[in-house]
């Protein structure tokens, strides 16, 4: 008999970087490899959830049984997961770009001798925070943070900023990123749970594990 407590539920994950277009051939991108999101949706299939994984540019298979959506940029992620509506529980693992070229010309940028474009930057959408007060809210909706110092402080102060149920801070001064490993803490309104290190998809069941138990108790 498999184990499936998330058998019935709807469950969706944002996970890698998104890229931001510059021009047709240029973009703004970061370091994500979105394997933390990837082993999120996989072992939230594995429980039996109906899972929805909108992923941004990145190299790896899709999890047996999810559902994946490919998206490049922020603006494109949030219409998809606008569209996913309604989840019992939305998990925020992507490394949205904070900004994106204000504007993106369709030809390519030709370099003109010494003069140097200036990159005019406006701001992306906040996905996760505007699910916060969305009308279709997910019951349980789980932000993650990457931070390289005092991990546990900033992760409560982003927890009361995106208005999420659970802050998931990650240690990323080491090689974390696009690294086999990763170390939790999860922080709630009740504290804080600190797992030790594991490999990325042992970390992620656990996770999903206690995703199951607080969608249980309602
Ligand atoms: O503010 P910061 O980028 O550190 O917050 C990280 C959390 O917010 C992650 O869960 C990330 O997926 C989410 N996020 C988002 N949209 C943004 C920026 C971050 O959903 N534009």
């Amino acid at each position: 008999q498999q184990h499936r407590p998330l058998s019935g539920k709807r469950i969706l994950v944002t996970a890698g970087p998104t890229h931001e277009a510059i021009d047709p051939v240029r973009y703004i991108a970061n370091r994500s490899s979105g394997r933390q999101g990837f082993a999120i949706a996989a072992a939230a299939a594995d429980l039996g959830a109906d899972v929805t994984l909108i992923a941004g540019p990145v190299h790896l298979a899709t999890p047996p049984g999810v559902v994946r959506i490919d998206v490049e940029t922020a603006l494109q992620m949030q219409a998809e997961v606008e569209k996913a509506l309604p989840v019992d529980a939305a998990i925020m693992v992507a490394a949205v770009a904070d900004w994106r070229a204000a504007q993106a010309p369709e030809q390519k940028i030709k370099k003109d001798g010494g003069n140097i474009p200036a990159l005019n930057l406006t701001e992306n959408p906040d996905i996760l925070a505007s699910l916060a007060t969305h009308a279709k809210r997910p019951k349980l909706l789980i932000g993650f943070a990457a931070e390289t110092e005092k991990i546990v402080e900033h992760a409560q102060t982003k927890l009361a900023k995106k208005g999420c149920d659970w802050i998931v801070a990650n240690d990323v001064s080491g090689d974390v990123m696009g690294g086999e490993n990763n170390a939790f803490h999860i922080i709630t309104k009740d504290g804080v749970d600190s797992w030790p290190e594991s490999a990325k998809d042992v970390i992620a069941r656990k996770l999903m594990e206690k995703v199951a138990d607080a969608l249980a108790k309602g």
